[in-house]
């Protein structure tokens, strides 16, 4: 830790409260102070202190820029991709608005960040497509920053493309150091030229960032980053780097802190949660994790993505049926019905084994929602293949599916596989899947009609006037008529009719 006088070094204490100069300042996250923080003096070297230095160096810009115009700067982030993207860019508009950027609804902004997703090629394309909507707005607005960042910018072909062919790119960066917005952020402005900062990989995992959540009453909260499980069709762990876990302390305190901020659900986050610890020291699992965060006081619902089947331990299980607090829904991830297909996906299941996992958890757990992904036209498919995929759909009944055309991904095991599936069987394909899982879907999501569940109400219902939209423990919307008061709290619904994928419902 910074012992040099000098500086605005901040220390920790051994409750891990933030210093400046003696002064106290009141925790992390969204209460930094950074009137308190030196901008004359040389940066500090420890993280996450050098980003609150550098929040307050831009904040000076912020100010300027608010004594000219006579309103603060606005800022719009963009997301693409999963869950973990999403919390991403929660932690990014929180620097910002730490800085003191006042969040838009558009691309009307002086700082635009695309926050990308490369995990299918359709992904890549929307980003591009949308650049060149963002260089119009920029001759307009010359003040405007554009940022791209996220996991398109881990390949090394996008970066090259966008130094190239889109020059009126601001600053780039990766996945591994999306806490260094603000510094970036600042290089750009002074040295008025691309700032490209992508780091191949990581140890670190940078704690304490301002955040600001999109919902005041549920969030999701990162356990682990990375993958480590190289499945032959995925990018991810190209771009996402190595397994790494947060320790059970630091996830326990930013949940407790949430839950005193008023949230209710959270959401734990990780590519493969069932193999949440295995590399921390002393190791821990995901299900003990699962039983300590249970334990929170005043919170009352926990979700998790995504669980892969390979590692679904009988002791996740047992937590999950023990504890009243864990979502009666589970995300597991098929892929692929023929144990075939599975080895060359390198899933390391076999189609029996799959089965025999949801036996269990359904024996365990009665009223499960299973819900999954499945991709269709890996290459080597053949129908037989396929009718197998089918198969497992028509047996387990899930609740709902996503399913996804197989995307080529440059540098992926299976990029290089013979016997790529031509265009028009894969479509046929996902046709007929999909179909299927409509129809099976429709079926299944309506066996809680008549009976009174649990609901958090989470938005107003567009459909309606007077109706509100809220979600029930297995993840299935109900709309029923209510006022916006009740958003954030959880309340008795009498579910009065099925509309297959959602509840028509009143308060009781
Ligand atoms: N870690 C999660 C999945 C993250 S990606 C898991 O293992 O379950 C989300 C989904 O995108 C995957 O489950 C898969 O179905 C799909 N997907 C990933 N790569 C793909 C590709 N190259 N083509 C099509 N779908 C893909
Ligand atoms: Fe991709 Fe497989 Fe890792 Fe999921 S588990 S992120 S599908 S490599
Ligand atoms: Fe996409 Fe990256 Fe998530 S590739 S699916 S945003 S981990």
């Amino acid at each position: 830790m910074g012992d040099d006088s000098r500086f605005a070094i901040p220390v920790l204490d051994e409750n891990n409260d933030v210093f400046w100069k003696g002064k106290k300042s009141r925790e992390m996250y969204n209460e930094i102070d950074l009137d308190i923080i030196d901008i004359n003096s040389e940066p500090p070297t420890e993280e996450p202190f050098r980003q609150y230095y550098f929040m307050a160096k831009c904040r000076e810009w912020v100010l300027e820029f608010e004594r000219k115009n006579g309103r603060r700067p606005l800022a719009f982030t963009q997301t693409f991709g999963c869950q973990m993207n999403a919390r991403d860019s929660e932690k990014l508009l929180g620097i910002l608005e730490q800085i003191g950027f006042q969040e838009a609804e558009d691309e009307k902004a002086e700082l635009v960040i695309y926050n990308t997703c490369t995990v299918r090629e359709n992904a890549n394309l929307r980003v591009y497509g949308r650049l060149g909507y963002l260089n119009t707005l920029k001759k307009k607005n010359p003040n405007m920053l554009i940022v791209l960042c996220g996991c398109m910018m881990q390949e090394p072909d996008v970066v090259d493309k966008i130094k190239k062919s889109y020059r009126f790119v601001d600053i780039i960066f990766g996945t591994h150091n999306i806490f260094q917005l603000a510094e970036l952020t600042f290089k750009r402005l002074e040295e008025k030229r691309m700032t490209v900062e992508v780091w191949e990989g990581t140890e670190r995992i940078v704690e304490e960032l301002p955040t600001e959540r999109k919902f005041s009453f549920k969030s999701g909260v990162n356990i682990m980053f990375g993958c480590n499980n190289f499945c032959s069709y995925c990018i991810v762990p190209y771009v996402r780097g190595r397994e790494r876990s947060r320790r059970p302390e630091d996830i326990l305190k930013e949940i407790e802190k949430l839950v005193k901020d008023g949230v209710v659900e959270i959401m734990l986050l990780g590519q493969n949660v069932n193999s949440y610890g295995k590399s921390l020291e002393p190791p821990v699992s995901f299900a003990s994790l699962l039983k300590q965060v249970a334990h929170v006081e005043g919170l009352e619902r926990i979700r998790f993505m995504t669980s892969h089947p390979k590692d679904l331990s009988e002791d996740l299980i047992e937590v999950m049926k023990s504890s009243e607090k864990i979502c009666r829904h589970l995300h597991l991830p098929l892929q692929s019905g023929s144990t075939r297909i599975l080895k060359a996906m390198n899933r390391k299941y076999t189609k029996e084994q799959y089965l025999e996992l949801v036996y269990k958890i359904r024996r365990a757990i009665p009223d499960i929602s299973l819900t999954t992904d499945i991709i269709v036209g890996f290459p080597g498919e053949t129908e037989e293949d396929f009718q197998e995929t089918l198969q497992v759909v028509r047996e387990v009944q899930f609740d709902s599916a996503f399913t996804f055309i197989y995307s080529k991904r440059t540098g992926t095991a299976a990029a290089s596989m013979e016997n790529q599936v031509p265009e028009k069987v894969v479509k046929d394909r996902f046709d007929r899947l999909l179909f299927e899982v409509q129809q099976i879907s429709a079926q299944v999501c309506g066996r809680d009609v008549n009976t009174c569940q649990k609901v958090l109400v989470e938005s107003l219902d567009d459909h309606g006037e007077g109706m509100v939209t809220g979600r029930l423990s297995n993840n299935i919307l109900v709309h029923f008529p209510g006022e916006p008061a009740l958003i954030g709290k959880i309340v008795n619904v009498y579910l009065e009719e099925s509309k297959g994928f959602y509840y028509i419902g009143r308060q009781v």
